[in-house]
């Protein structure tokens, strides 16, 4: 079989039914075989792995529960779709919640099942891409403490590893506390200039009228206060590297200066007459568009350009999601002060996934630093996050933990579904759309259809 083909293991109890789906897949170019219970399974999965399994809930003697531990033992990567009946539905939400993809329920029509394995399959390939990525990263300095499993942020890591061992300027622009200092060391750390220093100077803490001598230094004498001779920063990174955080604040006066200074290696002390000469790589961070700051003559257009050769964007927290609970993670083990690792509880980590952070990492890592010292018994919950007021824990628990009867319409059941998740990914529509397996438009449909709202 070449590699390239795709194999799906189909389970169910059910005979004529298994041989329709299979002739149907088959259809499609699908490698495809069959097992006729959850023993059967198992024991093809013993000896091969599949890209995907469509997985009956209810069988005789194994069920598609322990069907689906076993692939998620074994195979973290393969991609489960259970196939349920409408009084199962409830036990296939909570298969999602063991690392099913998601779930159909008989009878299903097969463009609606086709849908879902392209989408499934869609999702394997990107599991996989964020693995390489994750692996390429692996052997970069300070890979461990740069925390984010979102395709956004491996990406935007896979360009800082790149850029590293090359002496190029970087800008690094986010939202405060994105991590922009932390992208500006990895930089350092990963490039070769690595046992030489790394200087940084934050632009936005110093008076305008000293910036220059910051950055120069200055003579004797040169102004009032100059008592010394003073060594500018450019001096103190020759041959390292110089962060210069919160660019967009120095001066038109200066800008010249340090634009000269980054084509040539030259410059001048204040009140100094002597040409001095510094070599050293530049990273700048900003939270400000500089493209506006140069629309509204508060930035030199040419020095953008030298500072601007690669731009690293890194995206707030609240778009990619999928983080939060790693950096959660993270901060809980950095931060073990006493010998005792604190835990968080489900509620309280699907409110930090909810909340929008406006301060980002930042504000994520004092959210968690707080509660981890006043929490009781070692546990986080709810009332130990300090958020905001308004932004209450969820009424509506979320997909797993829905208490329903069989008796409850298929509908009801779709529709908290549906809000559930929602409301754990804060309204993020198309995220939502990806976690439920349907197109962002079905999903504005089912919105309108259930009467959703977001409060
Ligand atoms: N991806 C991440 N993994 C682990 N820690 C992170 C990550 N991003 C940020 N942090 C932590 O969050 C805090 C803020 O990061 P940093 O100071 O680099 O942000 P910043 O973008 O420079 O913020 P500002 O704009 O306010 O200067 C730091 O303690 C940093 O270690
Ligand atoms: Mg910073």
């Amino acid at each position: 079989m070449a590699s390239n083909v795709i194999s799906i293991l189909t389970v169910d109890d059910d005979e004529t039914f298994l041989s329709v789906l299979q002739s149907a897949l088959e259809g499609e170019g699908f490698h495809v075989e069959a097992a006729g219970d959850g023993v059967a399974a198992i024991n093809i999965l013993q000896t091969k792995q599949f890209d995907l399994v469509l997985l009956d809930v209810k069988m005789p003697r194994v069920d598609g529960i322990e069907v689906l531990r076993f692939i998620k033992d074994h195979y973290l990567d393969t991609q489960v779709i259970m196939l349920t009946g409408v009084s199962d539905v409830r036990i296939a939400v909570e298969c999602m919640q063991l690392g099913a993809y998601n779930y159909v329920t008989k009878p299903y029509s097969t463009s609606e099942l086709f849908t879902l394995i392209e989408r499934a399959l869609e999702r394997k390939k990107l599991l996989l891409e964020n693995k390489i990525l994750k692996n390429a990263l692996s052997q970069h300095a300070m890979s461990d403490e740069i925390i984010g499993n979102s395709k956004a942020m491996l990406d935007l890591l896979g360009v800082a590893a790149k850029v590293s061992p090359t002496d190029s300027a970087v800008l690094v622009q986010g939202p405060s506390g994105t991590g922009k200092e932390l992208i500006a060391h990895f930089i350092h750390k990963n490039s070769n200039r690595n046992d030489q220093q790394f200087v940084a100077l934050n632009c936005a803490s110093i008076p305008e009228n000293l910036i220059e001598s910051e950055l120069f230094g200055h003579e004797k004498g040169s102004f009032t206060d100059a008592h010394q001779q003073k060594q500018g920063i450019v001096e103190l990174a020759d041959g390292g590297t110089l962060f210069l955080d919160e660019i967009g604040e120095i001066n038109l006066m200066v800008q010249p200066k340090l634009l000269r200074f980054l084509q040539t290696g030259e410059y001048r002390r204040v009140g100094g007459n002597k040409n001095l000469h510094a070599e050293v790589r530049i990273i700048s961070a900003t939270n400000r568009n500089l493209r506006e700051e140069v629309d509204r003559k508060r930035f030199r257009e040419d020095l953008m350009y030298r500072i601007n050769v690669i731009t690293l964007d890194i995206p707030p927290l609240k778009d990619r999601k999928e983080d939060i609970p790693l950096l959660v993670d993270h901060f809980l083990k950095k931060n073990v002060r006493t010998k005792e690792l604190k835990m968080i509880d489900a509620r309280a980590l699907d409110l930090l996934v909810q909340y929008d952070w406006p301060g980002n990492v930042r504000e994520l890592e004092n959210v968690i630093e707080r509660a981890a010292i006043l929490c009781q018994d070692n546990l986080i919950r709810v009332e130990d996050l300090a958020l905001p007021i308004g932004l209450r824990p969820m009424t509506h628990p979320t997909s797993g933990s829905i208490q329903i009867g069989s008796v409850i319409a298929m509908k009801e059941v779709e529709r908290h579904h549906i809000d559930g998740v929602l409301k754990a990914l804060n309204w993020n529509k198309s995220t939502a759309a990806q976690v439920l397996g349907i197109s962002l438009k079905t999903l504005y449909t089912k919105i309108q259809q259930y009467n959703l709202k977001k409060d």
